[in-house]
């Protein structure tokens, strides 16, 4: 074999897809913050290498939540969270350390250091976790910046860019240590439909090029369907529907119906709970 095909074999090995051995896998998990509200009840959630894997839900419902766990930043009550290998429920500081070199997270409503240009934003975190000398440091900060399209930026400060090339740079710096699970906290939020697009479409792209696994948790259907392997719906605590976006959009669930066309009544109630009318206003009946 010459050195060409077996670059080939490399870079186009097929994408194992199967869940009987997950990457990542939460199990039975239970999380409380510890104020008697239950926040995530018993939910089993698998993500397979190379998937982009979407967890939809309405605010509070503990999304955000979920993606703490699985960082280890907090711990569940009860559960195992699978991580390559690690159970990061559980382990002790430095097999957790070693679990979070391998992740990525772009942080809800992920803002870059407004001090620092493009170029150092990227580089942050190679400065922080390794001991690259400049120059690699500098291969590597205008490779991730190239993908996403933002190389010519590089020396632009965030008060220069677009809000939409701003979660680009965050895009950049999120895989900046080529992670193998990336985390996406409302990826979209706040950008106008033509820079969702391409968000969509860059993480499914980065996903694919790294051969990671992408965990993205919002609540926009349209982006999230185009490039998701799999979705699922949290509510109240509990996986209320799961599948592919073929799978869900098919779904005659009245909770999938009520989100995926965000009718303000059904499964989930508008009204937040409260005393009757008549009680609150002392009306006779
Ligand atoms: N540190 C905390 N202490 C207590 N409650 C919290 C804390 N962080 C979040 N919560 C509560 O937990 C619930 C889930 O939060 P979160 O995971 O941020 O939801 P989501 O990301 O789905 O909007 C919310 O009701 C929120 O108020
Ligand atoms: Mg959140």
């Amino acid at each position: 074999m010459n050195a060409g095909s077996g670059l080939c074999a490399l870079f186009f090995q097929p994408v194992t897809m199967s869940l009987s051995d997950p990457f990542l896998s939460i199990e039975d998990v239970t999380f409380s913050y510890g104020n008697g509200r239950v926040i995530l009840n018993d939910v089993t959630l698998r993500f397979g290498r190379g998937q982009v894997v979407a967890i939809m839900g309405g605010s509070g419902m503990g999304k955000t939540t979920l993606l703490k766990l699985i960082g280890g930043l907090i711990r569940p009550q009860k559960g195992r969270i699978l991580f390559d290998g690690t159970d990061v429920a559980t382990a002790d500081t430095q097999a957790l350390y070693r679990a979070r070199r391998k992740m990525g997270m772009l942080f809800q409503f992920g803002a870059l250091f407004t001090d620092m240009s493009v170029f150092e934003n990227v580089a942050f975190p190679l400065r922080e976790q390794t001991d690259f000398d400049e120059e690699m440091i500098r291969d590597l900060v205008l490779m991730k910046l190239d993908a996403v399209g933002l190389r010519g930026a590089a020396d632009l400060m965030p008060s220069a860019i677009s809000g939409g090339m701003a979660r680009r740079v965050a895009l950049a710096r999120a895989i900046a240590l080529d992670p193998a699970l990336i985390m996406y906290d409302e990826p979209f939020a706040g950008l106008d439909p033509i820079s969702m697009g391409i968000t969509a479409q860059l993480i499914r792209k980065l996903t694919d090029a790294l051969q990671a696994t992408a965990i993205i948790v919002t609540h926009d259907v349209a982006e999230t369907f185009e490039i998701a392997d799999y979705v699922y719906m949290v509510n109240a605590g509990r996986i209320a529907a799961q599948g592919t976006p073929e799978e869900l959009t098919a779904s005659t669930d009245p909770y999938v119906c009520q989100f995926l066309k965000g009718l303000p009544d059904g499964p989930v109630a508008f009204h937040y709970p409260a005393k009757s009318v008549e009680e609150e206003f002392g009306v006779r009946s």
